[in-house]
């Protein structure tokens, strides 16, 4: 069973992921807009992890017996100023989301629920990859400078990430 504490938190974060998919399929639309197919795809991967973390999150709250209680959802910005600008938001929001995960960790410690924290582990790791890929690309953009071809090339990569689900049950991997 989890406290009343530990529900709060866990709805929240609920809330969080689902506006992170927000975020992104937002930004994947403004790609779309933009002509840059593979990067609009990317950001839709990425909507639809988001949804599979906040789906985690919910059916970690039900096996506990708890109530996942829904909020409204922030509406995302519509407009960024290029790629880039795109990218250091989205690198900038999961270092945010990892901060939020760290404080459920520590939430879970100081109530001594083991397996919440248990649990939380495989966001804990999860949040290493999130923050490397947007980096990564971050670093990619820099190193393109706004260049057209390179622009293009880079497009051409995103455009071949596919979606693969994780195991959605509690215990991740
Ligand atoms: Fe659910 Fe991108 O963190």
């Amino acid at each position: 069973m989890l406290s009343s504490r530990m529900q709060d938190a866990f709805n929240s974060q609920i809330n969080a992921e689902l506006y992170s998919s927000y975020l992104y399929l937002s930004m994947s639309s403004y790609f779309a807009d933009r002509n840059l197919p593979g990067f609009a795809n990317w950001m839709r991967i990425q909507a639809q992890e988001e949804l599979l973390h906040a789906m985690k999150f919910f059916d970690f709250v039900m096996e506990r017996k708890g109530r996942a209680i829904l909020k409204n959802i922030e509406t995302p910005p519509a407009e960024w100023k290029g790629p880039q600008d795109i990218f250091e938001a989205a690198y900038k929001h999961e270092q945010h989301v990892t901060a939020l995960i760290n404080n459920l960790v520590g939430l879970a410690m100081d109530e001594k629920d083991y397996a919440s924290n248990a649990f939380l582990q495989w966001f804990v790791n999860e949040q290493v990859e999130e923050e490397a890929a947007a980096d990564h690309i971050v670093e990619q953009l820099r190193l393109i400078d706004q260049s057209k071809g390179g622009l293009f090339m880079l497009d051409r990569e995103l455009g071949q990430r596919v979606f693969t689900a994780p195991a959605t049950n509690s215990e991740g991997t």
